[in-house]
């Protein structure tokens, strides 16, 4: 089993275990149409589905499932926005969401340098993973600066039940250890 570090930090972020008391801040971004647009989730219209979520956190990052952390910007212990990882065998992936007034400041990026630097970190991780739709060019370049390539589109792939009922095409990023490298 992976020992996941409760707290990451970065210059200006805090990136710890998410809490049930994060309820309201959580639902303050998940229920905003415009977060949710390109998500594979339904927008929360109800807090009850904020608490929900947050309840699945700790059972998931217990059984090794998903470490998911919120996002807080220091000195503020505010959740922002949240980050969460899949760590399976020598794969992981991982994805990632800002509440909109935080949007431009290179937040995203600075959560998904750190969890993708803590990925690479961990031996015999040879590939890192995420998706986002085609039309998600704030993520495209997130991701691109978190150091991960496109490798191409799956096209009719994922439903985005905020955009869509029928399925969407989607790009794939990752970055990949070279073979013959020594994890
Ligand atoms: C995607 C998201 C996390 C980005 O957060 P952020 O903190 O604003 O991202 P950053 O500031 O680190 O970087 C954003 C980059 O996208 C660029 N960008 C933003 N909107 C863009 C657009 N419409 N077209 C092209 N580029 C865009 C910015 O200019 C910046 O790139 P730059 O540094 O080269 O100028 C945020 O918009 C969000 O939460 N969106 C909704 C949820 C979501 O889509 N999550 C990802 C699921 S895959």
């Amino acid at each position: 089993m992976i020992h996941a570090p409760a707290v990451i930090t970065t210059d200006r972020l805090v990136l710890r275990r998410p809490a049930l008391t994060d309820a309201a801040d959580v639902y303050a971004y998940a229920h905003d149409p415009e977060v949710t647009r390109h998500l594979v989730w339904p927008t929360h219209t109800e807090i009850k589905e904020s608490i929900a979520f947050l309840e699945t956190c700790d059972p998931r990052w217990e059984a090794g499932d998903e470490y998911c952390w919120v996002i807080t910007i220091a000195p503020e212990d505010r959740v922002v926005g949240s980050i969460g990882c899949r760590v399976r065998e020598y794969t992981a992936d991982f994805g990632y969401v800002l509440h909109r007034a935080y949007w431009g400041h290179g937040y995203a990026t600075e959560a998904a340098q750190a969890v993708v630097t803590w990925l690479r970190s961990l031996p015999g991780i040879c590939r890192i993973s995420a998706t986002c739709d085609v039309d998600n060019l704030a993520s495209v370049r997130v991701l691109e600066k978190s150091g991960l390539s496109c490798e191409g589109r799956l096209r009719r792939s994922t439903i985005r039940p905020n955009l869509s009922s029928t399925p969407r095409d989607t790009f794939v990023f990752a970055w990949v250890q070279d073979e013959g490298v020594k994890p």
